[in-house]
């Protein structure tokens, strides 16, 4: 945010009041301020210029559709649906699981807030309605106005991919774009925010939304729900592998001085990290610019320096004129090469006179990582304990590590501090007391039913609780080994089924034990249990799913589609719950 002028009509020290609050205010807290002080004046009777505008008598519908998984885009949804509200229209929010495809052809204005998961796959709860859009039978939608904001990561091939096929499909059932699509990199805030902006002012009924400002209203109870960044005490740091694992899973307990956030179990915490001084040096040296200290400090604080991204590599090139990353680009092969590499890849094998400027315009602004809280507040009042497995892996020769993770474990301590942020998640929330749940968690996917199991002790809740946990080896890598242990003899477990991959000849994994555990598993389910699934997406999350249709087949002796239709049944009713990354 560019700082109030000296010039402007104020103090010195009003001046640098007004920068405090306004200088680190999001988009839109500038929106509301701005609409805030045009209604004051309006009321007042100083200037019609910037009135907001007056709703109109009757509002016009709304559709606004949301696909997300970590909550980005039903958080936007909720934004836009206040700005919609106060600009003459009368906004209904529907999550993409909930969707029935056939509705959209009586919309008239369809609003599309889409993020991307996977290797460019919809988020897991719109994995149905996603595929009927794309399907044959998806009803015409001429006379529909829409927009689609796109949510992504530009360090994806598929950068922002489900936004896009959303926006070409509903063009392409006849419906008119009204505002062309933006597609948001991680730090989405300023360009959504702008883009709800034009989004509400074009679909807006022509008597209202002339004002040249937006009329935003955060007055309503849950909108400033928003969480703010705290900082917490590490107080606890224990590596949950034993010393001969060939992997590093950190417990973290942090404490907050009697300020913990107001988690649920299911929530996560946005970690915000450091790079590591050792890599941002390795960079700077490749980049000829390592006497700079202000940019090393700027670097290991707050930007990027990993990711290698197509705009990355055209950024590069433009900014300096590189002739063979233009001729990659040119040729198409950008893509390729970037797979396995990262910033610091670009830098030494095209080397090229490099100045801050050129070093900050190539890399993002660093981002927070979430981890699933695994601990519940009735138990442990002032604090939260964290998963963590370090990243550690070798590419194109080179030995890489995980930003967040091995800060964490490499150059966190205990007594140390760390900066952190509630992400609610309230489409993981544990049942009603009385009902039995089914929780599949393995390697750091065990971290939420660790919170779920603590909260269910400490409330005394009837349902029966049965656990599925894998990981590579029994000895040496049993996340939590001895409380899932008491868990069985006190019954806060009444099943623990383990699966560890590499103690025997052939490979297990959870799927396999679910496989196993078919017959019990559907009577618990039919007896109207949830089934929750957290962890790996890329393969355990599809596989697992893909084991309970079998399941369903073979117990209830059902033909595919049907076992299949048993599954989407649990996911409609909000029974088959995933919170997978
Ligand atoms: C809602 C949610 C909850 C989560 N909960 C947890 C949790 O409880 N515990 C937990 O440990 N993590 C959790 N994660 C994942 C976590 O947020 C981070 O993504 C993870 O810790 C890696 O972050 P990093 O900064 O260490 O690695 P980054 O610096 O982000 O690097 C990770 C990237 O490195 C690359 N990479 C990784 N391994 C390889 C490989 N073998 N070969 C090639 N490339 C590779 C991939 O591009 C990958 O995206 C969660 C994620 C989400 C979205
Ligand atoms: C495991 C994982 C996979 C992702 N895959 C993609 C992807 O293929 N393409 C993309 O553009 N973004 C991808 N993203 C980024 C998300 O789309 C982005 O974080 C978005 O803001 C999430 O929005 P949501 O909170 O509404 O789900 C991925 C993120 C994660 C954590």
């Amino acid at each position: 945010m560019t700082a109030i002028p000296k010039t402007a009509p104020f103090e010195d020290e009003e001046i640098e009041l007004l920068n405090r609050v306004v200088g680190p205010a999001t988009p839109l807290q500038r929106a509301w301020l701005a609409g805030f002080l045009a209604g004051v004046e309006a009321t007042e009777g100083h200037s019609s210029a910037l009135a907001p505008a007056a709703p109109p008598a009757a509002a016009e519908p709304l559709t606004i559709l949301f696909a997300s998984e970590s909550g980005n885009s039903e958080r936007l949804a909720s934004d836009l649906a206040k700005i919609a509200r106060k600009n003459g229209l009368k906004p209904s929010i529907v999550d993409m699981a909930d969707l029935d495809v056939a509705t959209l052809g009586s919309t008239k204005r369809l609003v599309v807030i889409a993020a991307t998961w996977g290797e460019g796959d919809p988020p897991a709860r719109a994995v149905r309605a996603y595929g009927e859009l794309m399907g044959d039978a998806a009803p015409r939608l001429d006379g529909v106005e829409f927009a689609v904001l796109a949510l992504g990561d530009t360090a994806y091939a598929d950068f922002c991919g489900v936004g896009k096929t959303i926006d070409a499909r509903l063009e392409a059932l006849g419906a008119k774009r009204v505002v062309d699509r933006v597609d948001c990199d991680l730090d989405f805030e300023t360009p959504a925010a702008d883009w709800i902006g034009r989004a509400v002012k074009a679909l807006a009924p022509p008597e209202a939304g002339r004002g040249t400002v937006i009329a935003v209203d955060f007055g309503k109870p849950g909108a400033a729900a928003r969480s703010e960044i705290v900082e917490a005490e590490i107080v606890e740091h224990v590596d949950l592998n034993s010393s001969r694992s060939d992997k590093e899973t950190i417990h973290l307990a942090l404490s907050f001085d009697g300020a913990a956030p107001a988690y649920e179990p299911g929530d996560a915490l946005d970690l915000y990290p450091e790079n590591d001084p050792a890599e941002v040096d390795a960079l700077l040296a490749a980049a000829g610019l390592s006497g700079d200290a202000a940019l090393r400090a700027e670097l290991i604080a707050s930007r990027d320096i990993a990711t290698l991204s197509l705009k990355s590599l055209e950024t590069y090139a433009e900014q300096t004129g590189h002739q063979y990353v233009k001729k990659l680009i040119a040729d198409g092969e950008a893509r390729a090469w970037i797979e396995g590499r990262q910033l610091i890849d670009l830098i030494a094998t095209f080397p090229v006179v490099l100045t801050a400027d050129h070093l900050r315009a190539v890399t993002r602004a660093l981002a927070p990582r979430a981890y699933s809280i695994a601990s519940s507040r009735r138990e442990f009042d002032d604090e939260a304990h964290l998963l963590i497995s370090a990243v550690r892996y070798t590419s194109h020769g080179r030995d890489r590590k995980g930003v967040a993770s091995t800060y964490v474990a490499e150059r966190l301590k205990k007594g140390g501090r760390l900066r952190v942020k509630l992400r609610p998640n309230k489409h993981f929330r544990l049942p009603a007391a009385d009902k039995d749940i089914i929780m599949v968690g393995p390697g750091t996917g065990v971290a939420p039913f660790r919170a779920f199991v603590q909260e269910r002790r400490a409330t005394q809740a009837k349902g029966r609780n049965w656990l599925f946990f894998g990981d590579r080896q029994f000895t040496h890598d049993f996340l939590y080994q001895l409380e899932w242990q008491e868990a069985l003899k006190d019954g806060g477990l009444t099943h623990l089924d383990l699966a560890f991959s590499r103690d025997q000849p052939e490979k297990i994994y959870v799927q396999d034990r679910i496989w196993q555990r078919r017959r019990d598993l559907v009577a618990w389910l039919d007896g109207g249990a949830f089934f929750y699934v957290c962890g790996d997406a890329k393969a355990m999350g599809k596989d697992v799913r893909a084991a309970l249709v079998r399941a369903y087949a073979e117990v209830k002796s059902l033909a595919a589609d049907a076992a299949e239709q048993a599954v989407v049944a649990l996911e409609r009713e909000h029974r088959y719950l995933t919170d997978t990354y």
